[in-house]
């Protein structure tokens, strides 16, 4: 089974061999009986394993080349998961342009157990050379960044970060298991925030991790049962049901997104775009040579932040709010939403004014996105004048 679609579908649950079902059975239990107590249980307790869970853990080893897969309550959980993959005086270098929740999961928490980041545009290889220290341990790279969809060259990053004996951790979030394989270009772990295309109809908070290498399997494996902060067996289910739609759904999205992007950059109100599949933007070239395709999230600049609360109240189809990657196009505004973790003062360095907006492009027709969008911003721009 060669073809990204036919994986996708069969990859994961294929009957059970009791019954015959073709969907996994959804095991809530705790406990398992151990009838014999002088022999190991595949399954003993829920929190180290669940037949649910193992299911959607093994589906997402495979599907991104890995041998062990791992299942989280968020995919906050999983970056956490990441993280105390490391020590006390540890440091890590992790991308600037990334989610808020992990730059306030690093202030907040991990700062206090002495773990230390270095925030750099990892789009920019030797910019993550010199922030290498001593005490260095990995880089964490989120790709394509959040939200202005920078595109660092995980082989390159790759190729250093084991010459100097780092760990490279790649955020797959925007490009999904599909767009892009992280273990196949050279990293040592993928992250995913299943919450969004993954699961891809708005309804579950998962995360999800894999890795190839056998130790650092091990090693996650402890995190994960010692925390306890694994994904529910319903949950599980749900996830897993996700991935045999995502090739179809990202296709679906990433071909409308690409229109969308051209329609946007025609657009008089938008001053700034950023989308790696338009052949100007500065990630192009390398985009093109790494992942399958851009995916479904645009990011744009308005030439006036006035026309953006107007707007939002004029949409009629398109949703606003946070997280993205549901079959409806939404629109994330950094300051309220996506980026509300960092202070005003982080978000003015990075640029994430009240003139941004973050679109994930779903699955409705090319032509009544374009409509609600061009209607609100109209009726926007008559309101501020
Ligand atoms: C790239 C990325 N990684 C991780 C997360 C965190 O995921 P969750 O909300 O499932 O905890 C997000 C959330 O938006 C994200 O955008």
């Amino acid at each position: 089974m060669q073809g990204p679609m036919s994986r996708f579908v069969h990859t994961g649950f294929e009957r059970d061999p009791a019954t015959g079902a073709l969907a996994p059975a959804v095991y809530r239990a705790v406990s398992f009986h151990h009838k014999d107590p002088e022999k190991p249980l595949r399954w003993d307790y829920s929190r180290s394993g669940n037949p649910t869970r193992d299911a959607l853990e093994g589906a997402i080893a495979t599907l991104e080349g890995g041998l062990r897969g791992f299942a989280f309550a968020s995919g906050n959980q999983a970056i956490t998961a990441a993280f105390l993959l490391f020590a006390a005086g540890d440091h890590l270098i992790a991308t600037a342009d990334c989610q808020g929740g992990t730059q306030r999961l690093v202030r907040a928490v991990l700062s206090r157990f002495g773990l230390s980041v270095s925030y750099v545009d990892t789009d920019d290889l030797a910019a993550v050379q010199r922030a290498r220290r001593p005490e260095t341990k990995a880089v964490l790279v989120e790709n394509f960044s959040n939200p202005f969809l920078r595109v660092s060259d995980i082989p390159a990053l790759a190729t250093w970060a084991h010459q100097e004996g780092l760990r490279l951790i790649v955020d797959n979030t925007f490009l999904t298991p599909y767009l892009q394989a992280p273990l196949a270009l050279g990293a040592d772990l993928v992250l995913h925030s299943a919450t969004k295309m993954i699961a891809g109809h708005g309804d579950v908070t998962a995360g999800l991790a894999a890795t190839a290498d056998e130790e650092l399997g091990r090693a996650l494996y402890t995190v994960q049962n010692a925390t306890g902060g694994m994904l529910s067996p319903d949950d599980s289910y749900q996830v897993l049901r996700g991935l045999h739609t995502l090739p179809l759904r990202m296709e679906r999205a990433q071909d409308t997104a690409g229109s969308f992007a051209a329609f946007l950059s025609r657009q008089p109100e938008v001053v700034e775009i950023h989308y790696p599949g338009l052949g100007g933007d500065p990630g192009h070239e390398t985009a093109a040579r790494t992942v399958r395709g851009f995916g479904n999230m645009i990011t744009v600049r308005l030439g006036d932040a006035r026309l953006v609360a107007p707007m939002a109240r004029h949409l009629e189809m398109i949703r606003v709010g946070a997280g993205f990657g549901g079959p409806e196009t939404s629109i994330s505004l950094p300051e309220l939403h996506c980026h509300a973790a960092l202070t005003a003062g982080e978000r003015q360095e990075r640029r994430l004014t009240g003139d941004i907006l973050r679109f994930s492009v779903g699955l409705e027709d090319l032509a009544d996105i374009e409509a609600d969008l061009r209607r609100a911003l109209d009726r926007a721009t008559g309101e501020i004048q």
